[in-house]
C-alpha cells in the first residue's frame, strides 16, 4: 500500500485492523510515516511499544480518555481529532499540565454523517480557536469517506469519494483563504485507496483494512492477499456437511460470510461457537481435521484474540501479542 498511494500523499495505516505494534512496525519499515488509531488505548499501547508517530482519528472526550492521550503524547509525536471548540480547550488543559504538545486535525463530516464539523465555517472557528490554545498545534483537517469505501459499484464509489473529498478539500481552502496554513489533510479507506491515495491534495491516507483484507474488502478492491485466518478444526459431519469450533466469539461477524479459500464449500451460517458448512462436491474432510477460514471483517475478528501466531511456511515462526486488544483497560485503571 505504501508503495501505491501516490506522492505528496503518504501512508498512514489504521492499526485498529491489528493493534499489534510488530505489524505497525512492518508497516513503517515499508514506508507508512506513522499509524492512525480509533482509541486512546491503541495510541497509548503503541506508543509504549516504540511506535513513534501516532494519529488518533477520534474525538476523544472525558477526563480519562484525555489522560490516556496526554501519555501516549509523552511517547509518540501525537495528533488528535477535534471537532468541537471545547473539546479543544479540554485537550490542551491537559496537555498544558502534563507540559506536552499534540497536533489537531479538525474532524470534518464529509458525508457518513459521524463526528466531524458539518460545514467549512464550523471547521474554521475550531480551526480559529485551536490556533490559539497552548499546547496545540493546528495541523490541517481529516474525514473518513467511509460511506464509499465499502460500495461494491466502482463508478458510484468514485462519484460519491470524489464528492465527499471535495468537501474536505474546499474545507481546507476556506480555512486557508482565512489566513491558517493546513498542512496536512488526512482521509481514505481501504476500498477507497487509489482514489483518495492518489489526489494530489491528500497528504494522508488512513487504509488500515489491506493489511490483513477480509471478506468485505475483497468484494471491493483487489491486489492485496489474504493475510489472517482463524484456525477451526471440524468438529462434526454429517454428509456435506461440516461443523466447524469457530463463530462469532473468535471469527466475528460482519457481511459478506467468511470463506474457506482451500475448500469449495459456502458458510450456511455462524452461531456464538460453531459455523455451519455445506461442502460443494466429493471431500473427504474429517473430523479433527484443521482449516483456516478467512473472516468477513478483521478489525473486528482480531478484538477477539490476545496474540497472532505468525506462520512461515506452515511453521509457526513467531508470536505477537495484540497489545491495544480489548476495552482499554489495564493496570493503570481502576476498575470499579
Ligand atoms: C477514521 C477512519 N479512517 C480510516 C479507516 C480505515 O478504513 P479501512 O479499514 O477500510 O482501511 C477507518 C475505518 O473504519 C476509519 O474509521
Amino acid at each position: 500500500m505504501a508503495e501505491r498511494v501516490r506522492f505528496p500523499t503518504r501512508l498512514r495505516p489504521h492499526a485498529k485492523t491489528h493493534k499489534c505494534s510488530q505489524v505497525a512496525a512492518l508497516q513503517i519499515e515499508a514506508g507508512a510515516i506513522g499509524v492512525t488509531t480509533a482509541t486512546v488505548w491503541e495510541a497509548a499501547a503503541l506508543a509504549r511499544a516504540g511506535i513513534g508517530d501516532i494519529l488518533i482519528a477520534n474525538e476523544i472526550v472525558g477526563p480519562a480518555k484525555i489522560a490516556r492521550a496526554v501519555e501516549a503524547g509523552s511517547a509518540a509525536r501525537l495528533t488528535v481529532a477535534v471537532d468541537a471548540i471545547d473539546n479543544a480547550k479540554d485537550l490542551s488543559a491537559a496537555l498544558a499540565d502534563a507540559d506536552s504538545e499534540a497536533g489537531v486535525l479538525v474532524d470534518v463530516d464529509i458525508g457518513m454523517g459521524r463526528c466531524g464539523v458539518r460545514s467549512a465555517a464550523e471547521a474554521l472557528e475550531v480551526a480559529n480557536a485551536v490556533s490559539q490554545l497552548p499546547n496545540l498545534r493546528f495541523d490541517g483537517v481529516m474525514g473518513f469517506e467511509g460511506h464509499c469505501s465499502l460500495e461494491p459499484r466502482r463508478d458510484k464509489r468514485t462519484r460519491l469519494t470524489r464528492a465527499a473529498l471535495a468537501k474536505l478539500l474546499e474545507t481546507a481552502e476556506h480555512i486557508r483563504a482565512n489566513g491558517i496554513p493546513v498542512e496536512t489533510i488526512s482521509a481514505g479507506g481501504t476500498g477507497t485507496f487509489d482514489l483518495t491515495g492518489t489526489d494530489p491534495n491528500v497528504t494522508e491516507l488512513q487504509a488500515g483494512s489491506y493489511a490483513f483484507m477480509d471478506t468485505a474488502h475483497a468484494a471491493v478492491v483487489s491486489g492485496f492477499d489474504f493475510a489472517l485466518t482463524v484456525l477451526a478444526t471440524v468438529i462434526s459431519r454429517h454428509g456435506s456437511t461440516v461443523v466447524l469450533d469457530v463463530g462469532k466469539k473468535t471469527l466475528g461477524l460482519e457481511t459478506p460470510a467468511p470463506i474457506i479459500p482451500t475448500t469449495p464449500s459456502s458458510i450456511r451460517y455462524v452461531a456464538e461457537e460453531h459455523t455451519v458448512v455445506d461442502l460443494e462436491g466429493v471431500q473427504s474432510m474429517k473430523v479433527g481435521q484443521q482449516i483456516e477460514v478467512v473472516p468477513s471483517y478483521c478489525p473486528v475478528t482480531v478484538n477477539l484474540h490476545d496474540a497472532y501466531l505468525v506462520v512461515d511456511d506452515d511453521v509457526v515462526v513467531d508470536v505477537w501479542p495484540l497489545v491495544a486488544r480489548g476495552a482499554g483497560w489495564s493496570s493503570g485503571d481502576a476498575i470499579r
